[in-house]
């Protein structure tokens, strides 16, 4: 997503409640700083699992190895133009755009005679999560796999003709019949033939998923009274998904696609003192930025109040029935998801690391009651509707406190207005609030490495941080420039209620001392970031890092490699950059390696673009080509590891 909607809706920090000036200073003067970086991650362990300290370096060093060698890639330069810019030695093709035919009988692509009809044949919008599920090779031995690929948003300013920018009165049904089904998301076959990677025209697997699609909602929630309505009285059927930012892929394969700003979808005035109001008003519903609910009923909050507790969740799609139906799975709660990365536990249960993207929100993770069974795909479909949700709280000592919303338990009861878990899954920001979990700077995704136990999270920025704001693990007011966290689950038991963290690096620009930039010295020139947004763990367990929000540093933004380990940890280098109105999304790599998808989301955009003036026509660059959100798979010259 763009940074447009980063308005904070948590109560906490509006009454001023949360948060004490002097938390970072304490903290900063107890540990040196930079210098404890590297061995943190052990001793933190050893704190949470009750070793002395040698013991757990010892342990550390035997169960969690740390193999991460350098990358050796040449940087490019920071820069910002109307086109990408990739790392010598190292080739980026266009994979699919905005568009693109999915069937043989797909429409081609007329950004003059845009349709429903044609779009749901074809690519949707602003790409951003990427899935990659691997297949056997095909008949002619190509290897390949299914991409799942999210569609976020629609930036209907830059789609269609003579549409203002933020003026959703200014559209037809057509347009919105249109934008529908440009969100949600792609499952395409990808084959890597003799002529590079290629998208599978007609595949059996392709798929369209969009905000019309009918989907299940299972779990606590499900047939909720909050979560019935006019067309659905049931409460466990809904049509779509959409905002659909992040996301993962399951141990079994499926596909997790994270619901994130879906309250701009949402227009209207509830009825005076409706139940919903402050609900809404925590999720910002209605946001008003499309103008659906002119012409579909449900978008419109004062004919369908519920229609949005139906939407802000977590949604698993199967890839490998296209017939099947999503299923928007409640147990991993509600608010503005970012992603849904997964991994086992060693006692085999699935845990679910997830960010709710907005200033001043929360960290989560979902433990599944049961386990992951490898042998039996079937097992697990249901799986994600039964555990824990918890959310973080970072205390200053360096420890994680996941808290647990189970109804019943602390304030999470009927004096509060939860009556049941639906409650408290419904409205799973106000549980945080109450469980004092700690308000972020826009936690975005959340990375977990089964090879070390450790777990990344993104924090993009939150320049509505007050001086007074700041805490342990969000140190700097006005904090346009974001950090990464790292979160040690001692013994590698991502299941752990209790474990440590570090700050990793606070990212901008590390020459201007006011900006508080904490990047090894190591780092280039270039080979700083800051916003960071998305991220991917490599074939060697090396992190990337893609950022939405690096142009306010007056270079473009894009994928920056960094180095975890040893006297280099701490740094960045830059490898790839997008066109000029773009963030850079959905790094992912095939499991060998070699190749690197990636998505470039709404390049064009910019102050005053618009459809008949973008400030890039990328990737077509044709005298009237709109700009076209597309996915680019990266590869090195000759073959090889991309990154060295
Ligand atoms: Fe859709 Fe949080 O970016
Ligand atoms: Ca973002
Ligand atoms: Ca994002």
């Amino acid at each position: 997503m763009d940074q447009s909607e980063n308005t904070p809706v948590n109560p906490r920090i509006a009454a001023g409640a949360e948060t004490i000036g002097d938390v970072i200073e304490r903290r900063l003067s107890r540990r040196g700083f930079l210098g404890g970086l590297t061995a943190v991650s052990g001793l933190a362990l050893a704190a949470c699992a009750g070793r002395t300290q040698d013991e757990a370096a010892a342990a550390a060093t035997q169960e969690m190895p740390r193999p991460a060698p350098a990358f050796s890639f040449p940087e490019i330069p920071r820069g910002m133009d109307k086109i990408h810019h990739v790392a010598e030695g190292y080739n980026a093709a266009l994979l699919l755009r905005w568009g693109d035919p999915l069937w043989a009988d797909s429409p081609a692509f007329d950004p003059l005679n845009q349709s429903a009809a044609a779009q749901v044949r074809q690519f949707g919008y602003n790409n951003d999560f990427i899935g990659f599920i691997p297949l056997d090779p095909d008949a002619e031995g190509h290897p390949g796999g299914l991409l799942c690929v999210n569609h976020e948003y629609t930036s209907t300013h830059l789609m269609f003709p003579g549409i203002k920018e933020d003026d959703p009165k200014g559209i037809t049904r057509d347009i919105a019949l249109t934008e529908i089904a440009a969100h949600g998301g792609t499952i395409v076959e990808v084959r890597n033939t003799y002529q590079g990677w290629r998208p599978v025209i007609g595949s059996p697997f392709n798929r369209r998923i969009t905000a019309d699609t009918p989907m299940l909602i299972t779990g606590p929630a499900a047939g909720h009274v909050r979560m019935q309505t006019k067309a659905d009285l049931t409460g466990t059927a809904v049509l779509g998904t959409m905002n659909n930012c992040a996301g993962g892929i399951t141990p079994w394969g499926t596909y997790l696609m994270a619901e994130e700003n879906i309250n701009g979808n949402f227009l209207g005035t509830l009825p005076e003192g409706h139940p919903e109001t402050a609900n809404h008003k925590r999720m910002g519903v209605p946001g008003g930025w499309y103008g659906w609910g002119a012409f579909i009923d449900r978008f419109d909050v004062s004919k369908e109040p519920n229609e949005p507790n139906r939407f802000g969740w977590i949604v698993e799609v199967d890839p490998m029935d296209p017939a099947s139906t999503p299923k928007k799975r409640t147990a991993l709660g509600r608010f503005k998801h970012e992603g849904a990365e997964t991994v086992i536990a060693p006692d085999g249960r699935l845990v679910v690391y997830m960010g709710d993207d907005q200033r001043f929100d929360y960290v989560y993770k979902f433990v599944s009651a049961g386990k992951v069974d490898p042998a039996n795909r079937a097992a697990n479909a249901d799986l994600l509707d039964t555990g824990t949700l918890y959310v973080a709280r970072f205390d200053e000592d360096g420890t994680v406190a996941w808290l647990p919303l189970v109804h019943g338990q602390g304030p999470l009861n009927a004096s509060n207005g939860f009556y049941s878990q639906a409650d408290v899954l419904i409205e799973a920001r106000r549980a945080g609030d109450l469980l004092g979990a700690t308000p972020m700077d826009r936690p975005e995704d959340v990375e977990p490495d089964p090879r070390t136990g450790r777990v990344w999270v993104m924090l993009t920025n939150n320049d509505r941080r007050k001086p007074g704001e700041e805490n342990a693990a969000n140190p700097r007011h006005t904090n346009r420039f974001g950090h990464i966290i790292e979160i040690a689950e001692p013994g590698g038991d991502f299941t752990s209620e209790t474990s440590a963290w570090e700050i990793l690096v606070r990212c901008g620009d590390p020459a201007i001392a006011e900006v508080g930039a904490t990047w090894n010295p190591f780092t280039s020139e270039n080979g700083w970031l800051a916003s960071p947004d998305n991220c991917a763990l490599d074939a060697k367990g090396r992190l990337w890092v893609s950022t939405d929000g690096n142009d306010d540093t007056g270079a473009a933004d894009g994928l920056w490699a960094i180095e975890t380990e040893g006297k280099r940890r701490g740094s960045g280098r830059h490898f790839f950059r997008v066109p000029i109105g773009a963030e850079l999304c959905g790094p992912r790599f095939t499991p060998d390696g070699e190749a690197l998808f990636l998505a470039v989301q709404h390049p064009g955009d910019g102050e005053g673009a618009s459809f008949e003036a973008p400030t890039t026509r990328w990737p077509d660059f044709g005298e009237a080509s709109p700009p076209r959100p597309s996915v680019l798979v990266i590869t090195r010259n000759g073959g090889g590891p991309v990154g060295g």
